[in-house]
């Protein structure tokens, strides 16, 4: 199985799914769907789903009756996904895969949607020749990745760099590096066409609490690393955090702009 950038955990995939998915992947995956249109008659492939919100919105936004399927690499986002009672998740199909590695015959799949997952593939090529693989002629993929360092990350960064190593602080970048251009080239590799980059931006809202922005980072993979330096670490860097977040502050509430890319593709038919 490949090695990925990014790994949650046991309770760390709930905490991912209690705090980072409604101020966060929640709002992302509206924004998305308000400019990527699924059919009833879509066949939808959500491929790095975490703990399942894109599906989940296809599911909301669509109805009953397109078959829904999310995958990703751990096993535990996924156990995540399958826990959950409403009726969007329960509606869905969740698998554990690896994206260059997808249990589906070729031509299954009308649409595939990949939000925040392909940076951290480390054979990204292969990720999108195995995707071009299962959807049908036609298919289109839709995936997601930031657009710059957000500004949430910028206090934090700091402060890992101030309390915990300067290793620490890179990793916590580095899910902002991949630029949505390199990517055109391994789309066309891949056999897409008609690629295009369009631009979301949404609104973190996070509880202006120490306890909030608390949550913000314990949801992330980097919490482990700085738990591993102390616990004295991770009430330094919440702190330092929480006074950097203070320019954002709207009355109770954070709310700090994420910028994204959009970047669109299809299958040739
Ligand atoms: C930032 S999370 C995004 C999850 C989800 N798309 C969402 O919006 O909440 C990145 C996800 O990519 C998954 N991932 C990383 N490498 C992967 C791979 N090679 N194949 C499938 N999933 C992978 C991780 O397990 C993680 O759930």
């Amino acid at each position: 199985m490949a090695r990925s950038g990014f790994q949650l955990s046991g309770d760390a995939a709930r905490i991912y799914e209690e705090q980072k998915v409604p101020t966060m992947f929640a709002p992302l995956a509206v924004a998305t769907l308000d400019q990527v249109t699924v059919l009833a008659d879509d066949v939808v492939l959500d491929i790095a789903c975490g703990t399942g919100i894109v599906a989940r919105t296809v599911r909301q936004r669509a109805g009953a009756k397109p078959r829904i399927v999310g995958t990703d690499l751990n096993g535990d986002m996924i156990a995540i996904a399958q826990s959950l009672t409403d009726d969007a998740a329960r509606t869905c199909e969740w698998q554990t895969a690896d994206a260059t590695d997808l249990p589906f015959e070729a031509d299954t799949f009308s649409i595939a949607f990949c939000q925040q997952g392909i940076q951290f593939f480390p054979d990204k090529q292969a990720a999108l020749t195995e995707v071009h693989r299962v959807l049908k002629p036609a298919g289109r993929i839709c995936f997601t990745v930031w657009n710059g360092v957000a500004d949430i990350v910028v206090p934090m960064t700091e402060a890992l760099a101030q309390h915990v190593s300067a290793d620490a602080a890179r990793k916590a970048t580095a899910p902002f590096a991949l630029e949505a251009n390199q990517l055109l080239p391994m789309l066309a590799e891949a056999g897409f066409m008609e690629c295009s980059i369009s631009d979301i931006s949404i609104n973190r809202t996070i509880p202006a609490t120490v306890h909030g922005v608390r949550g913000e980072i314990e949801g992330l993979p980097i919490a482990k690393i700085i738990f591993e330096k102390s616990e004295a670490a991770m009430d330094h860097v919440v702190q330092d955090t929480f006074t950097g977040l203070a320019p954002f502050r709207q009355g109770d509430f954070f709310v700090v702009p994420q910028k994204t890319h959009l970047i669109e593709a299809v299958k040739g038919s």
